[in-house]
């Protein structure tokens, strides 16, 4: 990934996180997705007083992404107010796999990338539509 489009991906990120709904954790999540096509589609965590319907900022992204016709992610940046990167869940990892597959992961904070991970390292032996069969 060029440094500029990097830049591009955790910029729309940022500005996702400031939107994101977070009253009851105050842990502020933006995700953005690159299409094949240069769109980019963000996301942020929206959270439930019944705390288990909450949803993370990286699947928001997703389902976006795909009502709006988008099938793909070539790459995906998140973006957490923290000092250390902080990774996607497990639940968003398995749909960052099913949407993107081996795409490279960055992960950073409101002062720029921290770290940049593969999907395959960060869901190695993944479940996916392959393990179905036919
Ligand atoms: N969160 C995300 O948005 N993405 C993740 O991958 C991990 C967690 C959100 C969910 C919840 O709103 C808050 O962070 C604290 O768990």
């Amino acid at each position: 990934m060029s440094d500029l489009e990097t830049r591009r991906l955790i910029e729309a990120a940022t500005q996702a996180r400031e939107r994101a709904s977070a009253p009851f954790s105050k842990f502020l999540v933006g995700a953005a997705l690159l299409a094949p096509d240069g769109r980019i589609i963000t996301g942020c965590n929206c959270e439930s007083a019944s705390y288990g319907l909450t949803m993370c900022a990286e699947r928001v992204a997703i389902f976006k992404a795909i009502s709006e016709g988008v099938t793909k992610a070539v790459r995906v940046a998140i973006v957490v107010d923290t000092n250390e990167p902080t990774p996607p869940c497990g639940a968003c990892r398995q749909w960052l796999w099913e949407f993107g597959g081996d795409v490279e992961v960055v992960l950073a904070n409101l002062g720029g990338e921290l770290a940049r991970h593969r999907m395959s390292d960060l869901l190695p032996f993944a479940f996916d539509a392959r393990s179905l069969g036919g």
